[in-house]
């Protein structure tokens, strides 16, 4: 019999609970995705997220249970998100897995979002029920990771669980919120990314072209001055100077204009991904290369880091790049093979903490 965690995420606008066997096999996944509820506002409210945390994180954590055809008897760990994320958001999702980790006496560990993105990877089984197009095998080490969300952007060098280091990481805006502010910019709706990625195929990438950031280390990322170059060649294209107000802009673009923005930000914006990934991944040999978190779904990303890399690469699901909590059940496996369980009642959330500095990291 394996060992069963239940995962639980609530770091920002998704409710998440699954059920991972041996940090491989994925028997249930329940999302909550709030994004129809912030997209009237262009964003993440940290208020309205918080509270729609509290109203289902209890019928998800149940559903992924039934989902797996489980009771409590069966669930041998609870590892939840505990940093990074927005405070009343990480509260409620630790509130919830504390509670039950007394109440149901479980084992509790305290999961760091980002990190987990990278174990999305390691989900290579699933139950009958589910139907996920899974790697074939799990990544081997040393493992590069591109770790690309709309809160961090990433390259890490992974020696075994646990034991990585940062090659670089963004000094600036992450990728994810680049594409989320060139989006408000052009007139697309929120999530960003998803819209860019889905107009960006009709636009003509070579009709604005947008410089790179140099960088003192080469795997450090930049991205709001690439924001910033988007915005003030629309405001060319308008014919305004840069005091025209950027929530003015969308109305004055047309869809072809909207379209060959969308484009030539993404081939700026992915082609820093690629080209960075491809020169850490001459530079090191890794045995693999994965890509995690909300970007890493970009179909354009996938293709373009394929043609590029000379080893071949897998993908986990898109659905499982995204916030989910397969992806903390999945790390809590490997966490408890190296450490202890937390104190429940002792669990704090820690709102900004960097990847480098979690418990398990020495
Ligand atoms: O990992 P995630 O779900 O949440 C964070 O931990 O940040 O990432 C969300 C980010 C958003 O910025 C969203 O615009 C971006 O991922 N994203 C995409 C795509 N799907 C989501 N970016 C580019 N292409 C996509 N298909
Ligand atoms: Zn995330």
């Amino acid at each position: 019999m394996g060992m069963k965690i239940l995962g639980i995420e609530s770091s920002c606008d998704e409710t998440a609970a699954a059920v991972v066997e041996d940090g491989r096999k994925l028997l249930s996944n329940v999302v909550n995705s709030q994004i129809d509820i912030h997209a009237a506002y262009g964003g993440v409210v940290p208020e309205v997220a918080a509270r729609s945390h509290i109203e289902v994180i209890n019928p998800v954590i149940n559903q992924a249970l039934s989902d797996a055809g489980l009771d409590w008897d069966a669930i041998d760990a609870i590892a939840v998100t505990y940093a990074p994320g927005l405070v009343g958001s990480l509260l409620v999702g630790t509130l919830a897995a504390r509670t039950l980790a007394v109440l149901k006496d479980k084992p509790l560990y305290p999961i760091h979002h980002v990190e987990a993105h990278v174990y999305a990877n390691f989900i290579t089984e699933q139950a009958d029920q589910l139907e996920f197009e899974l790697p074939s095998k799990q990544p081997e080490f040393p493992m590069l990771a591109l770790i690309v969300s709309g809160g961090h952007s990433q390259l890490a060098l992974f020696k075994d669980h646990g034991d990585y280091e940062l090659l670089g990481q963004t000094q600036d805006d992450a990728v994810g919120e680049a594409f989320d502010k060139v989006a408000k910019i052009i007139g697309l709706p929120y999530p960003g990314g998803v819209a860019i990625d889905r107009l960006a195929p009709e636009g003509d990438a070579s009709k604005y072209t947008f410089p790179k950031a140099k960088l003192q280390n080469p795997y450090d990322f930049s991205f709001s001055g690439l924001k910033t170059a988007v915005l003030r060649a629309v405001q060319a294209e308008v014919g305004e100077d840069y005091t025209f107000p950027s929530y003015e802009l969308p109305a004055r673009l047309n869809d072809v204009q909207r379209a060959d923005f969308a484009a030539g930000f993404q081939r700026a914006a992915l082609g820093v991904l690629v080209d960075k990934t491809e020169m850490a991944y001459r530079e090191f040999s890794p045995r693999s290369v994965v890509i995690a978190g909300g970007v890493a779904a970009s179909p354009a990303l996938r293709e373009l880091l394929r043609d590029r890399l000379p080893t071949p690469i897998e993908y986990a699901p898109r659905q499982l790049c995204t916030d989910n909590a397969a992806m903390i059940a999945t790390l809590g496996y490997y966490y408890a093979q190296k450490k202890a369980p937390v104190d429940p009642l002792d669990l704090e959330v820690v709102p900004s903490l960097s990847m480098t500095k979690t418990a398990w990291n020495k």
